[in-house]
Formats: structure tokens, sequence, C-alpha cells
């Protein structure tokens, strides 16, 4: 691979080191990359070029998250020792798994899932809901993971738990009850399984509790499981999106989190299968980091069908919806003027 590529890597795995949630148990990790990086270390070298090879259109960010989980997975499979804390253990671990790690890095993408991410879809949806008069919302969460959100809408015990810590600027959306009569996800080959999901959680006290807050979240939304339908389906097989979508006349999709780990062309294709494929009057909800993953805020953006323009709906200052969330320019648009204590 290109000189050019390895240096921008490089500089990627640098400004990733300061992004806040490096601090979480990452960082460690990502420094003996770049050093094995400056070292020309054979086997790490030969690994960024299989990836290359196989998604040329793999951002750095995601790639540096991708091998990071990789290498925890092999970590913890070894036994639950995270061996990078030396270089020469990371270098030899990288070694003996060569095989392993290009399997992961090249078939799977990262698949941290927030639990509390649904907390501000929740609001949006309930608030277009009841705008628009739906008695029935039929909800597609595309790249869902483990498929926590389709379960947590509507739980007012989890909603209530997590809520504590998102303050909304300068003023919260009323909290309506979705009608929701239908709960799907899907998620590209193979599944992520919630051992592959733990391993995209850095190795700090910090991630163990945001994997404990799902693995509650999954417990407390136990009475929907059955109500909950995953799928295997690769988004960026327009054709077959297309086809899903109409089928079962999905009215309310979400796509948290995945997008950015696309080039705008592919993005643009997808945003626009759904827009043409979505039942009426539609709502097409995405969720990306503000910028690729160097810095831990994220945007929340809408569509409308037959609307021309996204929607700039709001802002968090924390991908993990912990902190403050931002009301954007466009949020009436989409759920009226409804605030706290006036929905129901
Ligand atoms: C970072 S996780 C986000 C999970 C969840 N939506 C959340 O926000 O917590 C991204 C998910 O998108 C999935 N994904 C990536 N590319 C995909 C594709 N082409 N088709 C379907 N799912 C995809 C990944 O497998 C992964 O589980």
């Amino acid at each position: 691979m290109s000189d050019e590529r390895r240096t921008q890597f490089g500089l990627t795995l640098t400004a990733i080191q300061r992004h806040r949630q490096g601090h979480h148990g990452w960082s460690a990790l990502h420094r003996a990359f770049g050093r094995l990086l400056s070292a020309g270390d054979p086997a790490f070298c030969r690994l960024l070029d299989t990836a290359w090879a196989a998604r040329p259109g793999i951002s750095d960010a995601h790639l540096i998250t991708l091998l990071s989980a990789a290498v925890r997975g092999v970590c913890l499979r070894d036994g639950g020792t995270e061996a990078w804390s030396g270089l020469e253990e990371l270098r030899d671990l990288v070694e003996r798994n060569e095989a392993a790690l290009a399997r992961d890095i090249c078939g799977r993408s990262n698949s941290f899932t927030g639990a509390r991410r649904f907390l501000a879809p929740q609001l949006i949806i309930g608030g277009h809901a009841a705008q628009h008069g739906l008695d029935e919302v039929r909800l597609l969460d595309l790249g869902t993971g483990v498929g926590i959100l389709p379960r947590q809408l509507n739980n007012r015990t989890v909603y209530d738990r997590f809520a504590k810590d998102l303050s909304w600027e300068p003023w919260t959306p009323a909290y309506w009850t979705i009608p929701l009569t239908a709960r799907c996800g899907v998620d590209a080959y193979p599944l992520p399984t919630l051992e592959w999901v733990y391993a995209c959680h850095g190795p700090s006290s910090y991630y163990k509790d945001r994997f404990e807050e799902l693995m509650w979240s999954f417990e407390q939304t136990a009475d929907v499981a059955e109500d909950v339908v995953i799928r295997e389906l690769d988004i960026l097989d327009l054709p077959r999106l297309a086809a899903f979508i109409r089928e079962h006349t999905f009215n309310v999709i979400t796509c948290n989190f995945v997008l950015f780990q696309y080039g705008r062309q592919f993005q643009k294709a997808v945003e626009d299968c759904v827009m043409s494929s979505i039942a009426e009057p539609g709502l097409f909800l995405t969720m990306n980091p503000s910028q690729a993953l160097l810095s831990p805020g994220c945007r929340i953006r809408g569509r409308l069908a037959g609307g021309r323009t996204e929607l700039r709906l709001a802002d968090a200052s924390d991908a993990h919806l912990l902190g403050t969330i931002t009301v954007g320019p466009d949020l009436t648009t989409i759920i009226g003027e409804g605030r706290e204590n006036s929905g129901g």
C-alpha cells in the first residue's frame, strides 16, 4: 500500500489518541499501533495492506477501532488478559493471530452499541407520530448491532434511568408513547454477537459501565423480545434494501453510527434508496459522529418522505448521549412545538 496511505493512517492514529474516549481505555493500544507502524512491523503492515485491499473505502478511524476490537477479541478469547501493555506482546499477538485478525477486519464492522442512544429517537419518533396523528409506526433500524434500540423504544423504565443524564438545551421535547406495530433491525453478515460487541468496548471501567447498561437494557426489555425481528441484510445491497423496506411498509427508519463508516457516495446511495422506498408519511433518522471519530459529539439528522432537504434535529456533546443535547433548528418541523410535560 502507498506510503501516503500509511502516513495518513499514522496521523489519524495520533489524532484519535486525543479523543476523550481514547482515555477510556484505547489510547495505550493506539499508541502501540503507532509504534508498530513507525517501525514498519511486517505482520502489522501486512494486516493493514490486507484490510485496504479488501475494503478500499474504509475510513482510517473505522479501521483503527475495528483493529482495536479485533485485537481485544483475541485477548479475551486467549483468557482475558489485554496484552498490549508491552509492545513486544502486541507484536507477538499480531504475528500469531494474523489470519484471525485479518478475518475480523475484512469481514466485520465496529459494532459498539450504545444503550443510551435511543433517548433521542424516542422523543423524535414519538413527536413525529403525535404530530402526524399516526396510529402505526413500523420501525426499521439499519445497522442495529444486537438490536437494542428496537427493544428499548417505549420502555419508560429504561428511558427514565438514562434520561436523567442527558440534558436538552434550550428545551426538552415531550415524551410520547410511539404507536409501534413493528420493531425490526438489520445488520450485516455475520450478525454481531454479544461477545463481539463486548470486544468493541474499551478495556476500562468507563466502558464496563456502558456494557453493563446494555445488558441491563436487555433484561428490562425482555417483555418485547418476541416482537423484535432481527435480520441479516447488507444495506449496501440497495435492491435488497429497497425490496425489504417496501415489503414490510416501514414508515420510520433509523440508522445510528453506521453510515459514517462509509464514504460519502455510499452514504448518499443508502439515503436515496431509503427515501425512495419508505412508506408515507415516512421519517428517516440518522445519528453520526460529528467529526468521524475524532471528537466526542454526534449529530442527529432527519428526512421526511417527499421532503428535499436534510433536517438538523439535534447535536449531542457525546456520542453516548450522556451530557448535553442541543435542539436543532429543524426539530419543530418534525415534532411541532411539543415540550416536556405537554405530551402524554
Ligand atoms: C457502530 S455499530 C452501531 C450499532 C447501533 N446502531 C448503535 O448505534 O449503537 C454499527 C453497526 O452497523 C453495522 N453495519 C455496518 N455496515 C453495514 C452494512 N453494510 N449493512 C448492515 N449493517 C452494517 C455493523 O455491523 C455494526 O453492527
